[in-house]
């Protein structure tokens, strides 16, 4: 069978160079349907100033996803900490850029980003809550190996309430 070959994906950390990536994902009114509607230029500058100082070996890890031989930016990728129902748990999100989806860049960072956590070492489970009418981001859990663990009220973002399901990835081994 033909078919086109897989983007190759790779995830680094977030750099101070990345403000414009961000702002055309968060600052695009199309890009934030399920997110509330799209960030002010001065949210967006906090958010970077906060994923610059972040780091894959803490409670916050920020990414971009590079796509291509080029390495070319085609999105951002990340998990911070959350409590949720009584654990400390991680919680991830992404975005691609609108002309970059659709070509399984997401899932594929999803994986990496799930491979950086459990590496982190400190946290048994990597949730994902994306609203239930956002059929790309629920697709890209499932794909990724995370599992639907039902439907949940959300506050994103603060004051704004989102039904979303909540999908859930085991960090460590339990068979050990
Ligand atoms: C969610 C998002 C990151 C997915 O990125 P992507 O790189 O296009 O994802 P992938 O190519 O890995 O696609 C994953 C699956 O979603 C499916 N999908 C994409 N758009 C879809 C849609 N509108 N309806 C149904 N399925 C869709 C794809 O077909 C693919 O499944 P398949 O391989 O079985 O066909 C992207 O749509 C995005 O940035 N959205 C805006 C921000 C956002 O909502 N982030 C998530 C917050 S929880």
């Amino acid at each position: 069978m033909g078919g086109e070959q897989p983007i190759p994906v790779d995830l680094r950390a977030w750099a101070p160079g990345d403000l414009a990536l961000l702002e055309r994902l968060l600052g695009d009114p199309s890009m934030m349907t399920h997110l509330g509607g799209p960030e002010t230029p001065e949210k967006i500058r906090e958010r970077h100033a906060r994923y610059c100082r972040s780091s894959a070996s803490g409670a916050d890890a920020q990414f971009a996803i590079v796509a291509g031989s080029a390495h070319a930016a085609a999105g951002w990728i990340g998990y911070w900490e959350r409590e949720w129902q009584g654990q400390t748990v991680l919680e991830a999100g992404w975005s691609v850029l609108p002309e970059l989806q659709g070509r399984g860049i997401a899932t594929r960072a999803a994986r990496l980003l799930a491979d950086r956590a459990r590496s982190n070492g400190r946290y048994r489970a990597l949730h994902a809550f994306p609203a239930v009418d956002n059929p790309a981001s629920n697709a890209v859990c499932r794909k990724a190996g995370f599992r639907c663990l039902g439907e949940v009220d959300f506050e994103y973002p603060r004051g704004h309430f989102l039904r979303c399901n909540d999908w859930s990835l085991e960090l460590t081994d339990q068979n050990r």
